[in-house]
């Protein structure tokens, strides 16, 4: 049994289309019972033969042996705590995608500045037009790294500060 979050949109609906044609009982999970029903009825429509079903995203991922996350990559800090104790111990696909599509083009989302004003300790050295960050980081590395969490951070080096810098600050580049 095939769960899909968000599924009502193109991504959760094509893999379910095609993971229904296998035999596999789909479920179709939304934020609205209503959206849910209206794709499971797409579905049926399209696919006389399948077995489909939905309703809300955190049932949907309650009832699914596999749980595949459809959803934009925005909605998931609100979405996937709900939905933590009803995933644990299945696996879980995520099809989530950090790019951002634009009339065709394609960008990699950047990190506002605000991510780093609001984590104590740390200074902004030199801003990267959004991409690369030079920052200086006077307390735990921990907190820093939990908020760039929520983020598409591809590369992060810590550099360690030289032995005349040991006692004032440490540097990391993002
Ligand atoms: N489409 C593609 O070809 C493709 C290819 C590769 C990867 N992806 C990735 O797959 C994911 C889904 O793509 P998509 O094109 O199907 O996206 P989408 O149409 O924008 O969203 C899919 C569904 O997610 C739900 N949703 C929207 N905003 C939400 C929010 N803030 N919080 C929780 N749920 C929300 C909506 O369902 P309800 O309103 O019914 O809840 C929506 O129908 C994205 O991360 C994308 O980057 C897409």
């Amino acid at each position: 049994m095939l769960g899909f979050i968000g599924g009502t949109g193109p991504e959760g609906m094509g893999l379910a289309a095609r993971f229904a044609l296998t035999g596999e009982l789909v479920l179709i999970g939304s934020r609205s019972p209503d959206r849910a029903a209206e794709a499971v009825a797409r579905l049926r429509a399209m696919l006389p033969e399948a077995q489909v079903d939905g309703g809300r995203n955190e049932e949907v991922a309650a009832r699914a042996e596999v749980v595949f996350l459809t959803i934009p990559y925005d909605g998931q800090l609100e979405l996937l705590p709900k939905l933590a104790r009803a995933t644990a111990g299945k696996i879980v696909v995520s099809t989530v995608s950090a790019l951002k599509v634009e009339k065709g083009r394609v960008f990699a989302r950047p990190v506002p500045r605000t991510v780093f004003t609001e984590v104590p300790g740390v200074r902004v050295l030199v801003e990267g037009e959004g991409l690369r960050w030079l920052l200086e980081v006077t307390s735990e590395l921990a907190p820093l790294v939990r908020t760039l969490a929520r983020f598409p951070v591809c590369d992060l080096e810590v550099v360690r500060p030289s032995l005349a810098e040991v006692f004032r600050r440490g540097t990391v580049v993002v």
